[in-house]
C-alpha cells in the first residue's frame, strides 16, 4: 500500500479546511492555523497581467491596399511649403492628408507606404462602446429657413454618422488591433493620447499596457467636461479619461505651464508691493549639509538640519535689489512675483476646458466633437513644432484643425463620410483665415514670412508647415448613402434581425447568419476569404449562412460552388447563399435611389469661365421633408436651401478633384452664392463643378470650355 508522505497529508488536510481544524476552531468559519515557519501557498503568477476576452486574437498580418487620391484642396492658390519635407514618403504630396476609409486599413496603408516610426503624436477618440448610434441634426440653409409648413421650419431630422454599439469583446479586439497598428507608426520618441469614458477606460488601460509595456504609461488626464447634473447613481459622473503612453518610456513630454486657479491666487499670492506687483514669499532654505551655503544672513543662520538656497554673493544682489522679506525672526523669504511665473505646470485633472455646446463659435454639429481647447492642450505638450500629429478617427477634424493652426503636420482618417466632409470644410476655413491674416500682415509691411502661423503661441517660432491638403480613400467608401444607413435599411427591406453582439456577421434571417458585404463593391472572393478565416475560428458553428450584397463578382460565384460542393446533404454546416440586392427576385426592388441633379450654365469669355448654378434639387431631401411633414406638402423657395458647399475644378483631370474655388457659407443661415467666375488656362480645358447638398450627397457637373 502506498503511503501518503507527510507533508502531502498535511496540505490535502488544509484543503479539507474547517473539518481538520484544531479542537478549539471545529465548527467554526476561521481557516485551519498555519504553524510559524511553515510556507503558505501561493497560486504562481501567470505573466505579466494581460485582459483575456472572447475572441481575443493578436494582430500578426494586415493587407495594405493601395490609396486613391479624390481630392485636393490648394486653399490660398499656393501649395508652398515653409521648407522640404525630408522624412515626408514621396508617394504622397507634401500637406495634409485626410483618409476616407476603415482606420485599419488605413493605418497599414500607412506603415506600408513610408509612415512607419514617424508621428510624433497621435489623438483619438474612438467611440466608447456605449450603446449609442450618434446623429447629427440636419436643417437645411438659410435665414429662417426656405422650407416652410405654415410659417415653420423644417429640419431634415436626424442623420446617424456612426454607430456605437458593440459586443465589449468585440470592442476590446478592435481596440487591441488599432492599438498595435498605432504603436507602430509612432515615432521613437512619440505620444499617443487615448480618450475614454469611465465605463470602458480601465479595460483600455489593460490593454494598452499589454501593447506598449506598462513602463510606457505616462498619465491618466482626467478632463472634467460638464457640470453635475441629476443622476441615477447618485453621484454625477462629470469627467472623461485620456490615457498617454509613450513610444519610449524613458521621453517625457513637452513643459506647459497653464493659468493658475482664482482660488490658488487668491490664497498664495497675497502681497502687493509698493507698485501694484502681486507677490508670494518662497522659501530659501534647503535641505543641508552643503558646501558654501551656511552661512549667517544678517547674523541668522539657517534652521537646523538646513542651509540657504543661494550662495552669499547671490543672497546679497537678492537682498540689494529689494526681492528679499526678512521675517519678524529675520529669517530671508524670496519674493516671488505673479508677472513673472510661467502659470502653473500641467497637471493631470483638467477643470478648465469647457466642453462644445451649440452657440459655440467652432460648433460643427458633428456629434461627440471635442473642443479645440482640449486639442491644444495635447498636441502643445505632445508635439514638437514641426512635427506630425496623426488622429485615425477625426470625425469633424478637431485635431486636424488644432494641428493646422499650431504649425504641424497632420494625417486624419475617419470611416464616415459626413466626417470626411465636415474635416475638409472646417479645414479650408481654418487655412483660409491663416491665409487672409498673413496677407493683412504683409499688407501692413510686417517682416514676417508669408507662410507664418497666425495662431503660433509667441513661444513657439512655429508656422503651418502646409497651406494644402488632400483626401485620399482607402478602399472604396464613397457610398452615395451611408453605409450604416444603408444597412439599416437593407435589414428592414429583407426583414433581418440586427446582432449587435457579433462582430462579423451582421445579424439573423430565421436559422441563417447574415452577413453584409459593404455596398461599395461588389461580393468577390478576397470578402469571401475572410468569411472562410472567421469560420475557422468558430468550429462549432453549423448554421447556414446567405451573404447580402450589391452585385457578385463572377470568381466569387464559382468560389462558393466550390464551397458548397463540399458540404452536400441536409445537416451540411455553413452553406453559403446569396441575395444580391440589385437583381434579386424577392428582394431586388431595394434600390431605388434617385440621384441628386442640378442644372448649371458654364460659359467662357477670354480667360474667365462664369458658372451659374441655375437648379438643383436632391431627391432624398424632398423625401425626408415629405415624410415629416406628413399629409401637407413641404415648400423649398430657393433651391440653395439644399445646398451645403459648392466646389469648382478650374482643370479637371477625370479622376482627382483639385480645389481651385470653393463656396462654403461659415453660417447655416448663409446660401451658397451659386454664380462664380474662375480664371481658366488659355488652351480648352473641362471644368467640373461639385455640389454637395446637406445629407453629403455629391453631384458632379462637367463642361469642356
Ligand atoms: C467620438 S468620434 C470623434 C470625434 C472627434 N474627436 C471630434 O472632435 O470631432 C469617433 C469617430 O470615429 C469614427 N470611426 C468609428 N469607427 C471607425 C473606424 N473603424 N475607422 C475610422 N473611423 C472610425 C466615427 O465615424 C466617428 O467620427
Amino acid at each position: 500500500m502506498k503511503r501518503t508522505p507527510k507533508s502531502t497529508a498535511r496540505k490535502s488536510a488544509a484543503r479539507r479546511g474547517a473539518s481538520k481544524a484544531p479542537r478549539g476552531n471545529r465548527g467554526s468559519a476561521f481557516p485551519p492555523a498555519v504553524k510559524p515557519g511553515e510556507a503558505v501557498k501561493v497560486a504562481a503568477a501567470k505573466g505579466r497581467p494581460m485582459l483575456v476576452w472572447v475572441g481575443k486574437r493578436p494582430l500578426t498580418r494586415v493587407t495594405a491596399f493601395p490609396a486613391q487620391l479624390i481630392e485636393q484642396f490648394s486653399v490660398c492658390g499656393s501649395a508652398e511649403t515653409r521648407k522640404p519635407w525630408s522624412d515626408w514618403p514621396s508617394a504622397y504630396p507634401t500637406g495634409g492628408l485626410l483618409f476616407h476609409g476603415d482606420n485599419k486599413e488605413v493605418l497599414a496603408h500607412l506603415l506600408a507606404n513610408g509612415f512607419r516610426g514617424k508621428v510624433n503624436l497621435i489623438y483619438i477618440d474612438p467611440p466608447f462602446d456605449s450603446g449609442a448610434d450618434y446623429v447629427r441634426k440636419v436643417s437645411l440653409r438659410g435665414a429662417t429657413g426656405s422650407a416652410k409648413l405654415d410659417g415653420e421650419r423644417y429640419t431634415l431630422g436626424e442623420q446617424i454618422q456612426y454607430t456605437d454599439i458593440w459586443a465589449n469583446d468585440n470592442y476590446l479586439q478592435f481596440m487591441y488591433e488599432r492599438s498595435g497598428l498605432l504603436r507602430e507608426l509612432l515615432h521613437p520618441a512619440g505620444f499617443l493620447f487615448v480618450h475614454l469614458n469611465t465605463d470602458r477606460s480601465h479595460y483600455l488601460k489593460a490593454v494598452l499596457d499589454e501593447v506598449f509595456g506598462a513602463a510606457s504609461f505616462t498619465n491618466e488626464i482626467i478632463w472634467k467636461r460638464r457640470e453635475a447634473h441629476g443622476d441615477t447613481k447618485g453621484i454625477a459622473n462629470v469627467h472623461d479619461v485620456i490615457l498617454g503612453y509613450a513610444s519610449d518610456p524613458g521621453t517625457t513630454l513637452l513643459r506647459h505651464y497653464v493659468s493658475y486657479d482664482q482660488d490658488y491666487l487668491d490664497s498664495h499670492y497675497t502681497q502687493t508691493d509698493e507698485s501694484g506687483r502681486r507677490y508670494t514669499l518662497a522659501d530659501l532654505t534647503a535641505p543641508g549639509p552643503r558646501p558654501g551655503l551656511n552661512y549667517a544672513v544678517r547674523g541668522v543662520w539657517p534652521p537646523p538640519g538646513r542651509v540657504w538656497a543661494v550662495l552669499p554673493e547671490k543672497m546679497e544682489k537678492m537682498i540689494q535689489s529689494g526681492r528679499v522679506v526678512f521675517t519678524a525672526e529675520g529669517r530671508p523669504r524670496k519674493k516671488l512675483f505673479l508677472d513673472e511665473m510661467p502659470g502653473m505646470p500641467v497637471h493631470d485633472v483638467w477643470t478648465d476646458v469647457f466642453p462644445i455646446n451649440s452657440q459655440a463659435l467652432e460648433a460643427t454639429g458633428y456629434p461627440t466633437q471635442k473642443p479645440e481647447a482640449l486639442l491644444e492642450r495635447l498636441i502643445t505638450i505632445g508635439c514638437p513644432a514641426d512635427g506630425l500629429v496623426l488622429d485615425c478617427f477625426v470625425g469633424s477634424g478637431t485635431t486636424a484643425a488644432v494641428a493646422q493652426k499650431l504649425g504641424r503636420r497632420w494625417i486624419g482618417c475617419d470611416i464616415n463620410k459626413g466626417a470626411i466632409h465636415t474635416t475638409a470644410k472646417r479645414i479650408q476655413a481654418v487655412i483660409r483665415e491663416q491665409c487672409e491674416a498673413m496677407e493683412k500682415r504683409r499688407a501692413e509691411g510686417a517682416q514676417t514670412s508669408l507662410l507664418e502661423a497666425p495662431y503660433a503661441k509667441p513661444q513657439e517660432s512655429s508656422t503651418p508647415p502646409q497651406l494644402s491638403f488632400s483626401v485620399w480613400r482607402v478602399n472604396d467608401y464613397d457610398l452615395q448613402i451611408q453605409h450604416d444607413e444603408a444597412v439599416n435599411l437593407a435589414c428592414e427591406h429583407i426583414g433581418i434581425e440586427r446582432t449587435r453582439a457579433d462582430a462579423f456577421f451582421d445579424g439573423t434571417l430565421g436559422r441563417h447568419l447574415i452577413k453584409i458585404i459593404p455596398f461599395d463593391h461588389p461580393l468577390s472572393p478576397v470578402d469571401l476569404e475572410e468569411l472562410r478565416r472567421e469560420l475557422d475560428s468558430r468550429p462549432d458553428e453549423d448554421r447556414e449562412i446567405t451573404l447580402v450584397c450589391l452585385g457578385i463578382e463572377i470568381a466569387a460565384r464559382s468560389w462558393i460552388d466550390d464551397w458548397n460542393r463540399l458540404r452536400k446533404g441536409k445537416n451540411a454546416a455553413n452553406r453559403l447563399h446569396v441575395i444580391e440586392l440589385r437583381s434579386d427576385e424577392t428582394y431586388g426592388s431595394f434600390i431605388r435611389h434617385e440621384p441628386a441633379q442640378a442644372n448649371v450654365r458654364i460659359t467662357r469669355k477670354d480667360g474667365r469661365v462664369t458658372i451659374a448654378i441655375e437648379d438643383f434639387v436632391s431627391p432624398s431631401i424632398v423625401t425626408r421633408l415629405r415624410q415629416q411633414a406628413g399629409v401637407l406638402q413641404p415648400k423649398i423657395d430657393d433651391w440653395r436651401a439644399m445646398v451645403d458647399c459648392v466646389m469648382v475644378d478650374a482643370a479637371w483631370d477625370g479622376s482627382v478633384f483639385n480645389v481651385a474655388l470653393s463656396d462654403i457659407p461659415e453660417r447655416k443661415s448663409d446660401l451658397v452664392k451659386g454664380s462664380y467666375e474662375i480664371d481658366v488656362p488659355p488652351r480648352p480645358t473641362t471644368v467640373a463643378v461639385k455640389i454637395i447638398d446637406m445629407l453629403g450627397e455629391e453631384v458632379l457637373v462637367t463642361r469642356k470650355v
